[in-house]
């Protein structure tokens, strides 16, 4: 089956090369010359394990191509999706829409044969309804069907994540539409993947309704943590103590300084914004959201704290491992480095930083920051270390090497990666997130 694929983002780019691995003739679509052209150079946009692989074996294999020009890619399409951005508008939160919009009118205007529309990108309810209207008055006369398809990947997992999902959710209530595709699934469904059709509201929501259920997850076990530190538990164990009820389940329980990247933040604020339009509010949402920006600075204060406190820490410089909001990524998009970082220097202490990934998207982002070349360039005569995203690079630190290049053996373990004991015995002192 001919799929095309417009956008060629971290969605659409994955989405594609995976749908071209399964043995579908895939084009992706998107209207950066150079994106493209670097794509078809083999070059990845994107830091994503796997991925390069993936995209120039497909390619090589004829099963996968790339072009800007959405008339001719769409040609013969039997569906067609759209996985272009929907990042928060400025000014208000609501999901900024006029990618998705933009490419229904161009769709509509090239749509010469029967084909489904489908909307990958994370969009509002009702969104749907709006393509089916676009479409209705620029291609009249052409028989399509709009469905919603949200994509539940993480960065860094794509690929596994995308070929071996939890669920296929469906929204659609038209027969042909449902038909097209269960074929373009049907290569994950004898893998046994689960597919549940719903409407395509109800499909909309569902990825919303996902995304801040992870995050209301994420942001209990942190006000747990804190709880922790002040009674003198150990987040971890309560973790694994609530983990073990099946109804509650033990991902997404693990204390940290907050959570960032391209879907958790900006899909909280669109849902919010979803449910005060149509008066139906989410206060737990709402107190997520504020809690969990509120975390990424008062992790700062924490690194002050293991400094000595504000007068003390002035002037110091602190060695932040780790930028990317999550390791196997080098996406920098709300990580909670960029807030850190911020709260830092404003307390006037030196901050420089090494990321393997993230190097060249962090820079500019936090000018304040010195890049360091390697791990222990960044170290060397730090007054603490800070592991801020938990790269396995990180998880072996030679803390002999530490304690000789360091001004002082302090580290912040804001992903608690370390056993507090084997740091103390080290002669470190050691501070971590909800663990005594
Ligand atoms: C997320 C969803 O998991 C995915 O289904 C959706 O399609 C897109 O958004 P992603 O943003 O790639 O994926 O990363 P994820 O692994 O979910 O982590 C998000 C953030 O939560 C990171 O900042 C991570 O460090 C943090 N996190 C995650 C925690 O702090 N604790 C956890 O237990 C899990």
């Amino acid at each position: 089956m001919k799929i095309a694929m417009v956008g060629s983002g971290y969605v659409g780019l994955v989405s594609g090369a995976c749908f071209a691995d399964f043995g579908h003739d895939v084009i992706c679509i998107d209207k950066d010359p150079a994106k493209i052209e670097s794509l078809q150079a083999g070059i990845m946009p994107i830091y994503e394990p796997g991925l390069a692989e993936l995209v120039t074996g497909n390619a090589k294999s004829g099963r996968l191509s790339f072009t800007t020009d959405l008339a001719a890619g769409i040609a013969g399409a039997a569906a067609i999706f759209i996985a272009v951005g929907t990042p928060s508008r400025r000014g208000d939160g609501h999901a900024d829409l006029s990618y998705v919009y933009a490419v229904a009118e161009e769709v509509g205007q090239a749509l010469k044969n029967d084909a489904v529309v489908v909307t990958k990108s994370t969009v509002p309810v009702g969104t749907g309804d709006e393509v089916e209207r676009i479409l209705t008055e620029a291609a009249p006369g052409v028989r399509f069907a709009v469905a919603s398809n949200p994509e539940f990947l993480r960065e860094g997992a794509a690929i596994a994540d995308f070929k071996h999902p939890d669920r296929i959710v469906i929204g659609t209530e038209d027969e042909w539409a449902r038909g097209i595709l269960t074929e373009v699934y049907r290569p994950l469904f004898l893998n046994k993947a689960p597919i549940l059709f719903t409407s395509r509201r109800t499909s909309e929501l569902i990825k919303y309704a996902a995304n801040a259920f992870l995050a209301v997850k994420i942001t209990f076990i942190n006000e747990m943590a804190d709880l922790c530190e002040k009674v003198g538990a150990d987040v971890q164990d309560v973790s694994r103590g609530i983990g073990m009820d099946g109804r509650i389940g033990s991902k997404f329980l693990h204390a940290g300084p907050g959570y960032g990247g391209s879907c958790f933040p900006k899909d909280t604020l669109a849902l919010l914004k979803t449910a005060e339009d149509y008066e139906a509010p989410t206060r737990i949402v709402e107190a997520v959201v504020a809690v969990n920006d509120s975390r990424k600075r008062a992790m700062g204060r924490k690194v002050i704290e293991a400094l000595g406190g504000t007068d003390a820490a002035r002037g110091k410089k602190v060695a932040m491992l780790g930028l990317t909001f999550k390791p196997n990524t080098d996406d920098m998009r709300d990580s909670p480095s960029i807030a850190i970082a911020l709260a830092l220097a404003d307390a006037g202490i030196e901050v420089a930083a090494y990321d393997p990934e993230g190097m060249a998207l962090a820079g500019p982002l936090m000018p304040e920051v010195t890049m360091a070349d390697s791990t222990y360039a960044a170290i060397e005569g730090a007054d603490a270390v800070v592991i801020v995203t938990e790269w396995d690079a990180f998880r072996a630190l030679d803390f002999d090497r530490i304690k000789r290049i360091a001004k002082a053996p302090v580290l912040v373990d804001l992903r608690n990666v370390y056993n507090p004991a084997e740091v103390r015995a080290k002669g470190f002192a050691y501070s971590s997130v909800g663990r005594p």
